[in-house]
């Protein structure tokens, strides 16, 4: 799929902007605080309905302005997509897919599909548990809407639960009203972990492949899920309700669920090596990098064309030859890459950013 056209109206510090995008390689050049992560930004928000950089939806408005809109109108193999997003300070935000308003963020998802790549993405590799987690779970929501769906439903019960555990009452209270929670946990809980592990053998797969290819055959990359394990969601949920009754004691006693799918991670190893714990940093980056590419081609895989790549700002981290393996394999898949200067010789349309105004080259 690709954008065709971004509007963009008292959105940060874009007062009204149209831009065309070409179906390759876009590059958004510019100066600092120009604008450049602003933009891509607005384009993910149409994606995932959430920003990458802030919860507080009103920061997205322009500073003296009241309201904003953010409109996108994208390509793909089953027709034209528009994706509008109305902002106000003052109401509720509204979201219309083709002009029809949807009642739950849920149905934004899978409309418009992106891989968003940032220098934070880098780190994805050392950084914490919940960062991969947040990896996983952006994937799977763009991918399955009951995906999201369920992942919000667990959180409700997780917080529910968790407020049980607090509220201090004695034992006995709290272990029977746990029945009720452990029960509803592992229904949900089971669903979540099932999908996760076979998105991160599927991105194993992957991964090893683009990883191979950019160690030149040096490195084999292995992905696993850690945590509760089982081959089908009738096992997880088996395994998941065993051990929340199991740790029903230490739970009481740390006053949160210690068990469960929001406390789950993936390891990543290099040729047997738990690369989070003993990879330098340029094997770090590269894995990143890895994953990165091999999302690009679970979507592919799972949806018939690829989502859009937005790179904001990476090509300054990284190296020439890693910078030019990751330009040599995202030839099929129209890309919307910033930085304050491109210096390769690919073919691009060039745009030119400047306090909050964008100039094709
Ligand atoms: N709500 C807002 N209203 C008006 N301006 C805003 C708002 N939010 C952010 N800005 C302005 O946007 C600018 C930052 O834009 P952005 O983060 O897109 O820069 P950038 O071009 O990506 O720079 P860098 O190269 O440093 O990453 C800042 O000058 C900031 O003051
Ligand atoms: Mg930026």
């Amino acid at each position: 799929m690709n954008i065709k056209t971004l509007q963009l109206q008292n959105f940060r510090n874009y007062e009204q902007q149209s831009i065309n995008f070409d179906k390759g390689l876009n590059v958004l050049i510019g100066k600092n605080a120009q604008g450049k992560t602003n933009l891509v930004e607005a384009i993910n928000y149409c994606c995932i309905g959430k920003s990458h950089r802030t919860s507080k939806e009103k920061e997205l408005i322009s500073f003296d302005k009241e309201n904003a809109k953010i409109k996108v109108i994208a390509q793909k193999n089953a027709g034209e997509k528009t994706v509008e997003i109305f902002l106000s300070k003052s109401n509720k935000k509204i979201i219309r897919i083709n002009h029809l308003s949807i009642l739950r963020i849920g149905e934004l998802f899978g409309n418009i599909n992106s891989v968003f790549f940032s220098p934070e993405d880098l780190r994805l590799v050392k950084e914490s548990p919940a960062d991969r987690r947040r990896f996983i779970d952006i994937d799977l929501s763009q991918m399955s809407k009951v995906y999201f769906y369920n992942l919000l439903r667990y959180e409700k019960i997780l917080a529910q639960r968790n407020k049980l555990l607090k509220d201090g009452l004695d034992a006995i209270h709290i272990k029977r009203g746990l029945d009720v929670w452990n029960e509803q946990l592992s229904q949900v809980g089971a669903k979540i972990i099932y999908s996760r592990i076979q998105f991160t053998n599927n991105l194993s797969k992957l991964a090893q492949k683009v990883h191979s290819n950019l160690t030149d055959n040096q490195e084999e990359l292995i992905l696993s899920y850690t945590g509760i394990q089982g081959d089908s969601v009738d096992n997880i949920y088996r395994e998941l309700f065993m051990m929340l009754e199991k740790n029903v004691d230490k739970d009481i006693q740390l006053g949160y669920t210690s068990v469960g799918p929001h406390r789950d991670d993936i390891k990543i190893a290099i040729n047997d090596i738990d690369i989070r714990s003993f990879g330098s940093q340029g094997q770090q980056r590269t894995t990143a990098l890895s994953l990165k590419l091999a999302e690009l081609e679970i979507f592919k895989e799972e949806n018939g064309e690829y989502p859009i790549l937005i790179l904001d700002d990476v090509l300054s981290e990284l190296d020439d030859f890693r910078c030019k393996k990751l330009l040599n394999n995202i030839q099929n898949v129209q890309t919307i890459l910033t930085g304050t200067s491109f210096d390769y010789d690919y073919p691009a349309t060039k745009f030119q950013i400047e306090n909050g105004t964008v100039k094709k080259l």
